[in-house]
């Protein structure tokens, strides 16, 4: 079983022009694949799931479609703070959510201070504001206010040096990274953590995506070699 299982969100407008629908009707439907699929992970006893939800280039998108989006988190967050407990699942963020509505920091926070309360059995985390070249970018920027205060030297800077400034610190790195709809690219999602995830790309668009098709992709992960370079 993977440790580690992360997900690029993808096919929600795609999903919806098909079926004569507007943009948003698709990103709530995959706001509900995304509910049944960690639910699913909680299930099959995988410890984190990540889930690309809004990059830092999305903001491009029409105000309509951001703005439902956000609504989209809000109510989900809202639902998740009266289960949370119940279902033992910590929620975490990865990006930059300063410029985010104060109702989703608020929101935020309470699902911060609730997840203290409990041992969670699967940890959710949610790139909101997220890019892997931001975050790279932070983490190069606290590594130089290091130096500059004399607490790193520069020649010296290590991997665990980056890591302890990611948003992911403390995480292990995904095993598994997949992106339904037929894309074949990474979209500026995990690029430090996921130098040796294995990809898996299918067809699906992601509302239609279920249960059967993440385990189908589980027992293929299962078939594949890890060498880490070695060999
Ligand atoms: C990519 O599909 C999807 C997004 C940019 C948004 C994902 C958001 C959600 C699933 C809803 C809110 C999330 C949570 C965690 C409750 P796309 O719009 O690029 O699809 P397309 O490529 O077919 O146009």
């Amino acid at each position: 079983m993977p440790c580690h299982v992360a997900i690029i969100m993808d096919g929600n407008g795609r999903w919806a022009k098909k079926r004569g629908l507007p943009r948003t009707a698709g990103h709530a439907a995959g706001a509900e694949t995304f509910r049944a699929i960690a639910t699913h992970c909680k299930n099959l006893r995988i410890p984190y799931l990540t889930v690309y939800a809004f990059s830092t280039e999305n903001w491009k998108r029409p105000e309509e479609e951001v703005s439902s989006i956000m609504f989209l988190l809000e109510k989900y967050l809202l639902e998740a703070i009266e289960e949370m407990a119940k279902d033992k699942i910590k929620l975490c963020f990865f990006g930059d959510l300063s410029p985010m509505s104060g109702k989703i920091r608020k929101l935020y926070d309470e699902t911060q201070r609730i997840s203290k309360e409990y041992d969670s059995e699967i940890q959710v985390n949610i790139c909101l504001n997220y890019g892997g070249r931001d975050e790279i970018i932070r983490a190069a920027r606290s590594c130089a206010m290091d130096c500059m205060l004399g607490r790193l030297e520069p020649d010296q800077i290590a991997e665990q040096d980056i890591e302890k400034h990611l948003y992911s610190t403390g995480i292990p790195d995904p095993d598994l990274v997949i992106r339904p709809s037929g894309e074949i690219r990474i979209s500026n999602f995990l690029l430090w953590q996921s130098a040796y995830a294995e990809y898996y790309f299918t067809d699906v668009l992601w509302p239609d995506f279920n249960e059967a098709e993440f385990d189908r992709i589980l027992k293929e992960y299962q078939t594949r070699e890890r060498r880490y370079g070695g060999v």
